[in-house]
């Protein structure tokens, strides 16, 4: 069975996360995912979310391993689809990192910039392109995503989709924060450089972490 048919039996036929979880680890599959944070500032609120996310999302099964890449300082340029590599900076080392058949699931994390993605992930994603040409070195794997933004409704939600719709175009499974929250990702608000007291949100990056690993674990499971 294929990592699409998965989604038309497993979650069709409601298996538990328990019983799947236990059956990705007998074998032996490490289930890796991976967190981008996607913010010019290295260790500030983006990546405190994303920490936290893939903490949710370790908890659910010892099989589950996680990594945190931070883009601040790669020196990733604007994608030029006339000579890609130009621009790519350290995007370059991360291509193989984040093809690898053993992770099974990525996150991207992004600042909430006038109601968008920075511009550091939207150049992230569009040199994500060489995936796509690649035949979708990343089709099949588990996405979800996190937004921290300055005021309540600064533009999360619009920037989650925004990512979305571009992690769709790889082909990437995307899925959104589990219960109890359950909609579109995380989404956080950032007073003082500080997540710390925003535990509405802090809640839907731990849904989201959980989430992302069990339906990775699930997949795992099916297709093993
Ligand atoms: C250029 C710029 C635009 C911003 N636009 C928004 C916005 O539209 N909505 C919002 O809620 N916060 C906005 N912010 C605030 C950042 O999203 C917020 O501080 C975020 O936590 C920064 O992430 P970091 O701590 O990982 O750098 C903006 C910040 C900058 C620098």
């Amino acid at each position: 069975m294929n990592r699409r048919e998965f989604l038309t039996s497993t979650l069709a036929a409601g298996a538990t996360t328990s019983t799947v979880s236990a059956a990705a680890a007998q074998n032996g599959k490490e289930i890796k995912i991976i967190a981008v944070s996607c913010s010019p500032r290295k260790g500030k609120t983006t990546a405190a979310a994303l920490s936290i996310c893939l903490e949710a999302a370790k908890a659910v099964n010892p099989s589950v391993t996680t990594e945190l890449i931070e883009l601040a300082g790669r020196n990733i340029g604007v994608y030029d689809p006339a000579d890609p590599k130009a621009s790519q900076g350290g995007f370059a080392d991360l291509i193989p990192v984040l093809s690898q058949p053993n992770v099974a699931a990525i996150v991207v994390g992004t600042p909430v910039y006038f109601g968008n993605m920075s511009s550091l992930c939207k150049a992230f994603l569009d040199h994500c392109m060489v995936f796509r040409q690649q035949k979708f070195a990343l089709g099949g794997k588990i996405g979800g995503v996190v937004a921290v933004g300055a005021g309540r409704n600064g533009g999360q939600e619009l920037t989650l989709q925004s990512v979305q719709a571009a992690l769709m175009c790889q082909e990437l499974i995307v899925v959104g924060d589990g219960q109890p929250s359950a909609h579109f990702g995380a989404t956080l608000i950032n007073t003082n450089d500080d997540i710390s007291k925003d535990e509405f949100g802090i809640g839907t990056a731990k849904n989201l972490g959980r989430h992302v690993a069990e339906v990775a674990l699930k997949l795992a499971a099916k297709v093993a």
